[in-house]
């Protein structure tokens, strides 16, 4: 939009508003300022749910599964939130952090959004939030770690169902610390899901005595592992702590064993390596050992449930993604219940969010003052198609939220 047109824009509209939109517009350089930032909506229309979501690429099947998991758990409801009928808006983000403001944008300025509910992958949420907060927009983040989102970019409107990535590999330090490990080698891919993972990590287990000697990554979404492969085992460390997820968590799992890795060095990671992943990964995934906050075989009543009904609705079975999808519209129908479906009352749906308890098939949890689940991570080892539970790694943990000001 021309400068001018711009300046008469900001006089014909109320200064708050319009000051919070033109900067997220000439932040984006994308969208045209069509309408002003949406205050909710008001009695009668339908709550509007935008899902930013990978529906392409590497991490396309943990979109879908989120997105399944927050649809199932609204049909639950009959169809309603706040006694209103849901609408869904769609945008695909790629992965692609380059994407990321101009596709929120998208769903804020132009779809008018109630709530965004995305999205997977950690450098896309650093653009979803920024968005989010010029427009003060409700946000649910269904997946992505980045630790920021709930750290020094926390905000009111900033909510998460899923971890922080601080959170799993913080639980895995524990773990290999506990059986005497000394020396490990951390592999990643290099963006902020598997950097923040290593520094949770390496935080819990040098803490208890252990060195990370090396720090290897290559960047998202490579898959040529080889290289890498080969100098961890030249390396001989005790043991390997990685973060992948999706495809490029099946290919590696795959390298792994075919590089005959399997049997001479143990590898952990956190759970995204073997969830969702297991159909595809087949024997080479036997045995792994990883730590998240869900597992298979939870014998809670709420899981057993969720698992048969997602089972009947998509002729598949759960993962953590779909629990995350599961949890980010209750975490909604919390809000949207205490104000009854009239999405401009945002300090009421705030209020309610920040107190829900959540009913999750991971185990109830409640949201720390920064917004990001408090909760019990869980050992798994792989078992034919299952992450079996072995025990509580670490319990009601909550991520440190260093740099939040709330
Ligand atoms: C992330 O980018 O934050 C992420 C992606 C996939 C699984 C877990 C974390």
């Amino acid at each position: 939009m021309h400068r001018n047109a711009l300046r008469r824009l900001l006089h014909a509209r109320r200064l708050s508003v319009v000051t919070l939109a033109a900067s997220a517009l000439l932040a984006t350089g994308g969208v045209a300022l069509a309408q002003t930032a949406p205050a909710g909506t008001a009695a009668g229309g339908k709550v509007k749910v935008g899902f930013m979501l990978p529906y392409t690429g590497t991490y396309a099947a943990l979109g879908t599964a989120i997105e399944n998991g927050f649809r199932m758990y609204v049909q639950q409801q009959g169809g309603k939130l706040g006694g209103r009928d849901v609408e869904y808006f769609k945008v695909d983000d790629e992965s692609d952090p380059a994407k990321a403001p101009e596709n929120a944008t998208k769903l804020i300025r132009r779809d008018q959004v109630d709530v965004v509910v995305g999205t997977v992958h950690s450098g896309v949420q650093m653009g979803i939030v920024k968005v989010a907060k010029e427009n003060n927009t409700l946000l649910i983040i269904p997946n992505a770690g980045v630790d920021e989102a709930t750290g020094p970019l926390c905000g009111p409107n900033i909510f998460r169902s899923s971890f922080s990535n601080w959170q799993p590999g913080y639980a895995m330090g524990h773990v290999l610390a506990d059986r005497g490990m000394k020396k490990v080698v951390t592999l990643t891919w290099k963006y902020a899901a598997g950097e923040q993972s290593v520094k949770g990590f390496k935080e819990a287990f040098e803490a208890k005595g252990g060195k990370v000697v090396k720090e290897l990554s290559l960047p998202f979404p490579n898959v040529e592992f080889q290289a890498l492969i080969t100098e961890v085992a030249s390396l001989k460390p005790d043991a390997v702590f990685v973060f992948f997820a999706g495809g490029g968590a099946v290919k590696f799992v795959k390298d792994w064993q075919a590089a005959g890795l399997k049997d001479k060095i143990p590898l952990y990671g956190s759970g995204f390596l073997t969830d969702g992943t297991l159909d595809a990964q087949g024997a080479a995934a036997q045995g792994l050992e990883t730590t998240l906050h869900y597992a298979d075989g939870l014998s809670n009543a709420r899981d057993k449930a969720f698992r048969l009904d997602y089972a009947k609705t998509y002729k598949l079975q759960p993962d953590v993604y779909a629990v995350q999808g599961y949890d980010a519209a209750q975490l909604l129908a919390a809000g949207a219940n205490a104000v009854k479906g009239d999405m401009t009352r945002k300090p009421d749906i705030i209020k309610a969010m920040e107190a829900a308890k959540v009913d999750s098939p991971r185990g109830a949890f409640t949201l720390s003052k920064a917004h990001n689940p408090v909760q019990d991570f869980y050992l798994r080892k792989v078992d034919g198609r299952e992450n079996k539970v072995s025990t509580v790694a670490v319990k009601a943990l909550a991520d440190p939220a260093r740099g939040c000001r709330l």
